[in-house]
């Protein structure tokens, strides 16, 4: 009897527990500083399976309470963006660039950024292989600064760079954008850079086959500021 191989797991299952299995190490993870003062880790919201990934830069007050990403202001900006630009709700992922909430928010250190940087990398590895067909698009968009850069692995100018697609790692297209806490601050040309944002979330939409309400609707549209969220 020929000695044989163990029957190989479907990429359909295999990839969802690859997937779980990083999350429970992220849950362990005591790779820098910031393990010891956040509640929870924050790994992700929405299905691997989704078309697009959205990658902030790091868990806020609510998210750390809640362990998971974008549930604050910047969070309901940011779904309503993602509606009006017309990408499907279980089309979108999230994550953040580190996995524990920086204390009083600050931006994530250097070091910070490099000891959550595996996670990240394979975490987005199987996002990007769990999709249901190889030939399905999948789009990465890179709220901010932080996340742009780690992502490219280069230094920046955000508002030169969003806008243009680009590739993560030679393989997955990337879409750089301004972060939505950004966007949630009064400065004089925030009207401006709203409108950028959802232009760019156009183009994501358009990219992976849909379209925004005000493509459906046929006529040209201002990005209206979403009213009353605290
Ligand atoms: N919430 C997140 O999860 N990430 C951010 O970058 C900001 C708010």
């Amino acid at each position: 009897m020929t000695a044989g191989r163990a029957p190989s797991i479907p990429d359909s299952k295999r990839l969802p527990l690859l997937m779980r299995r990083l999350q429970k190490r992220v849950s362990r993870c005591t790779g820098c500083d910031l393990s010891e003062t956040r509640q929870r880790t924050v790994f992700a919201r929405g299905s691997q399976l989704a078309s697009v990934c959205f990658v902030g830069e790091a868990p806020g007050a609510q998210e750390d309470a809640q362990g998971k990403p974008f549930v604050g202001r910047a969070g309901a900006l940011l779904d309503e963006m993602i509606q009006q630009a017309g990408v499907p709700s279980g089309e979108a992922y999230f994550c953040n660039i580190v996995k524990c909430r920086p204390p009083g928010n600050r931006r994530p250190r250097t070091q910070e950024v490099a000891a959550c940087s595996d996670h990240l990398h394979e975490q987005l590895a199987i996002w990007a292989r769990s999709h249901a067909s190889a030939s399905s698009k999948r789009v990465i968009v890179a709220l901010g600064k932080t996340a742009i850069e780690a992502l490219l692995e280069r230094r920046v100018d955000v508002g030169a760079l969003r806008g243009q697609w680009k590739l993560y790692r030679g393989r997955v297209l990337l879409m750089p954008t301004y972060h939505p806490s950004f966007l949630l601050r009064p400065f004089k040309s925030q009207q401006r850079s709203r409108q950028q944002v959802a232009d760019d979330l156009r183009q994501v939409a358009a990219e992976i086959g849909f379209q925004g309400e005000a493509q459906r609707a046929r006529r040209p549209r201002l990005y209206a500021i979403p009213g009353g969220r605290t």
